[in-house]
């Protein structure tokens, strides 16, 4: 809907234009109008990082950072986190509404039908070396399933869609617990389709000879609800990877382990493991203020601080924290929460934090809780992967239904050189730096 119009007078021309202004933004296309002549190719917006740039219309998850406000479909995250199970949030996500008890039956069922791996997809992972890293293994699997069902590169029937979005909640679950099963030497154990989806989890990762694994409920609770409050978080940097590749019609597959490489980097997914690395740097509590101290002065980073949209304290960080008082009942008080929480304190406290709005994210305590269940840190953004897969495929099936949306390409402005005679190789001299040679 328009709300207005914007009048730009160009400087350059004396020229003015009248650009509508709909949602708060203005179309970039409608700047291409604005030219110094007609040989001009016309204005461009220019923004690296999408700092200020919507790439699409999104009616999955709000999130009003300045407030700390977050919401799937409408629903604030703490009535989800607190009221429902990872796969009815699951199913909300991707279906826009919270399922009725039955809907929620056949959804369930539906996602246990495809909690198997293929055989070869199974063999496929035991050819990694023994330490390969989780992740690494992690996108890969979720890469190879394109080569088992071929049919999914028919991304324009929703059906097809329907179908690889049950085999791809059911499946990664799976993946992830093979990864972790292989980087200790285990045999992969397969699924349970009596327990429950965090239950079912636990039971791939640490049945060892029991003939049936009895999850602790506190703690597939707690996994259930740090699932929820991964499951989306609108237009981050691996979602956009997710509809930057899906743009293409690349198979669900394919765009889905590019979403997970996007998700793997340090300043995104992988700062949950960073974190934990920083914990073990700093080694106890009276070395926070020296630690706080490098921070301030630029020599490294707080990670599970700051957030380019929450401008005040995240509230998954705030749930997680909860959360993390119920796992330590079971498990014990990890002494790394006593370094994070000495680290949150004086940082809240200090001008650098409070003048650049940085709060602690959603990766600050999750991996403290991951730790105290047992996980190794290199586990941690697999975690992370499993319930951003919903979001993931909500997103694509969204992008592929959005009539505005077509192949994602971004314009570039040319800081290259003009056209060059060719030198032959007889005349070239080096001038390339090290790098390339
Ligand atoms: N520690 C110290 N200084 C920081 C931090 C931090 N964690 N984060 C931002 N700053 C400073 C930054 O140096 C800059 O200072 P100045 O204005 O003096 O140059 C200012 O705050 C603004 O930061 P920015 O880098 O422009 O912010 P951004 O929106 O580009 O980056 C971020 C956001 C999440 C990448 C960044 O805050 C960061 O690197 N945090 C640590 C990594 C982390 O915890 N990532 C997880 C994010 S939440 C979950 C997810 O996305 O998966």
């Amino acid at each position: 809907m328009e709300d207005k119009r914007l009048s730009i007078t160009d400087e350059r021309t004396g020229s003015t234009y009248k650009i509508p202004v709909a949602d708060g933004a203005l179309r970039s296309m409608d700047l291409r109008q604005i030219k110094t002549g007609p040989e001009d190719f016309g204005l461009m917006g220019y923004d690296p990082a999408f700092m200020n740039t919507a790439s699409c219309r999104s009616s999955v998850t709000f999130i009003d950072g300045e407030k700390g406000i977050l919401r799937y479909r409408g629903y604030p995250i703490e009535d989800l986190a607190e009221q429902c199970t990872f796969l009815e949030v699951a199913y909300l996500i991707l279906t826009g509404e919270l399922p009725t008890a039955q809907e929620l039956e056949v959804w369930v069922g539906q996602v246990r039908h495809h909690t198997m791996l293929h055989e070869t997809t199974k063999k496929f992972l035991e050819g990694f070396r023994y330490d390969a890293h989780p992740m690494g293994m992690f996108i890969s699997t979720v890469a190879a399933l394109s080569t088992i069902y071929p049919e999914a590169r028919n991304v324009l029937d929703p059906a097809s869609r329907r179908l690889q979005i049950q085999r791809l909640v059911g499946k990664v679950p799976t993946i992830a617990a093979y990864t972790y099963r292989h980087s200790l030497g285990y045999p992969y154990v397969y699924p349970d389709n009596e327990l429950s989806y965090p239950e079912n989890f636990m039971n791939m990762l640490w049945r060892m000879v029991e003939p049936r694994y009895q999850a602790n409920p506190t703690l597939a609770r707690a996994l259930d609800i740090l699932f929820i409050l991964h499951a989306d978080h609108e237009q981050n940097c691996s979602t956009n990877t997710m509809r930057a590749v899906g743009s293409s019609q690349a198979d669900p597959y394919v765009s889905t382990a590019a979403a997970a490489a996007a998700l793997s980097g340090p300043l995104h997914g992988g700062a949950n493991e960073a974190v934990l690395k920083m914990l073990d740097e700093i080694g106890s509590k009276d070395r926070v203020p020296a630690y706080i101290e490098r921070v301030k002065a630029g020599h490294v980073k707080l990670m599970g601080f700051g957030h380019r949209v929450y401008k005040n304290y995240d509230p998954r960080a705030r749930i997680i924290k909860w959360t993390a008082d119920r796992v330590f009942e079971v498990t014990g008080r990890s002494p790394k929460l006593e370094i994070a929480l000495e680290l949150e304190r004086v940082a809240l406290e200090d001008d650098y934090f409070i003048k650049r709005k940085l709060y602690p994210n959603v990766d600050f305590y999750s991996g403290i809780i991951y730790q105290a269940m047992g996980f190794k840190p290199e586990m941690f953004t697999v975690l992370f992967a499993i319930p951003r897969t919903v979001g993931w495929l909500a997103q694509w099936q969204e992008m592929l239904e959005d009539p505005e949306q077509k192949i994602a390409r971004p314009r570039q402005i040319y800081t290259g050189h003009g056209k060059r005679e060719f030198v032959p190789m007889e005349k070239r001299v080096a001038k390339v730096a090290s790098a390339a040679r």
